[in-house]
């Protein structure tokens, strides 16, 4: 079994190395940073004494896992690995000048992947002599609960390469599908109407955020409504990635970010490591206003939207039909794949709701996809 190591122990690395060893594998977990893999090691055993309490592992596979790790501020010690996956801060000239080093240090045959959430793959590719051994392998927070993980393979990525990395993935247990090497990937760039389309529902003043919430998940479905969800994964997190799209398409105005969620990242409303987002989590929640109505509107809405962006997506290449609701039900635990989905609904439906909010807005934001357009006129269904 291949050795793997992991650059970067924080949120991501940490969670990635701990599937590695899991599944069997010898583990590098690297880190530059006084303190970083003292800290990624008390969490990680934490983690793992937990699983322990619950049965979910034996004591022995405990001490078995841990042993197989090797926490490191030796770069050096990444030799002899035949898988790397980095995960430091997101910033272009950092990972760029790792992956220079770590190529110095490993075989030929060695897969160098990052698992960049923005960045292009082939830019980070660009600066080693082999590009053709850089994948992007893209997990979801927290790695080792979340089952999807987005393989990315880039214009300079070999066949080999993007075999080779999606079969060792596949063999962890994850579910790996392969998308192009675009803004936001599959999820974060599919995902956007989600938290867009309900700042805009709340901004022109149909809804509060807990009415919203609620029919998001009572009438949809959805595990969280979009406030809460944007509170659990912080508004700094989220407002980053939507500006980072939007600028990353030229400005699309379908991706453009919200001024509400700007005000609460810029008054440190955070969301829940804050103690306050869009809720005050020191007081009781908001009531809704459960009309079911009005619940209808607000989530058809959205749901158009969402539907509007993975048509797009399938449109454009970024991935398979199948892949692409296999990414939102495991990625990012939607009810359903977006396009099942909208065959349920019908798509004459969902096109007529978008001509509808185009013609009323006369903003390219609610613009239908061609994909929507062309299979209306052919009275087709994607599956
Ligand atoms: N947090 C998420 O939800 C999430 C999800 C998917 C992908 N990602 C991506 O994963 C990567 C890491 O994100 P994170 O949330 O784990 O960040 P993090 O800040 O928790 O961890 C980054 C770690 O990298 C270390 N580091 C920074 N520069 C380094 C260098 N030059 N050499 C070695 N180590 C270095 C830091 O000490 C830190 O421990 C980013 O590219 C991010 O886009 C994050």
């Amino acid at each position: 079994m291949i050795k793997v190591s992991v650059i970067g122990a924080g949120t991501m690395g940490a969670g990635i190395a701990q599937i590695a060893a899991t599944n069997g594998h010898e583990v590098c977990l690297y880190d530059s940073f006084d303190g970083a893999t003292e800290t990624a090691e008390n969490k990680l055993k934490k983690i793992l004494n937990r699983l322990v309490e619950k049965e979910r592992i034996t004591q022995q596979e405990n001490e078995t896992i841990l042993g197989r790790i090797n926490f490191t501020k030796e770069i050096k010690e990444v030799a002899g690995s035949g898988l790397i996956i980095e995960a430091i801060i997101e910033n272009l000239s950092i990972k760029q000048k790792v992956f220079t080093e770590i190529e110095s240090l490993v075989d030929e045959d060695c897969i160098i992947a990052s698992n960049t959430s923005s960045l292009s793959i082939a830019s980070i590719a660009s600066a080693l002599k082999n590009p053709e051994r850089v994948v992007g392998i893209h997990f979801f927070n927290p790695a080792p609960l979340m089952p999807l993980v987005e393989i990315i393979p880039a214009v300079q990525t070999s066949e080999n390469t993007l075999t080779k990395a999606k079969s060792i993935i596949d063999s962890w247990k994850k579910v790996t599908v392969i998308t192009k090497d675009t803004p936001g990937f599959i999820v974060n760039r599919v995902a956007r109407p989600f938290y867009g389309e309900a700042l805009r529902i709340y901004e022109e003043g149909i809804a509060d955020f807990a009415t919203i919430d609620w029919a998001m998940r009572e009438i949809g479905g959805f595990r969280m409504g979009p406030f809460q969800l944007m509170d659990y994964i912080g508004n700094d997190i989220n407002y980053t990635v939507t500006e980072t799209v939007f600028t990353a398409f030229y400005f699309d105005s379908r991706y453009k970010p919200s001024f509400t969620q700007k005000r609460m990242m810029e008054a440190g409303y955070l969301g829940r490591k804050s103690g306050r987002g869009y809720y005050d989590y020191s007081t009781e929640m908001p009531q809704a206003n459960e009309d079911r109505k009005l619940g209808k509107v607000i989530l058809w809405r959205v749901l158009a939207m969402l539907i509007n962006e993975a048509a797009d997506a399938l449109f454009l290449n970024i991935a398979t039909k199948e892949d692409i609701d296999l990414a939102m039900t495991k990625g990012v635990n939607y009810p359903k794949g977006l396009l099942a989905w909208a065959d349920e609904i019908g798509l004459a439906n969902v096109l007529k709701q978008l001509e509808d909010l185009q013609t009323e807005y006369g903003e390219d934001r609610y613009r239908p996809s061609p994909l929507l357009k062309r299979m209306v006129a052919a009275n087709k269904t994607f599956y």
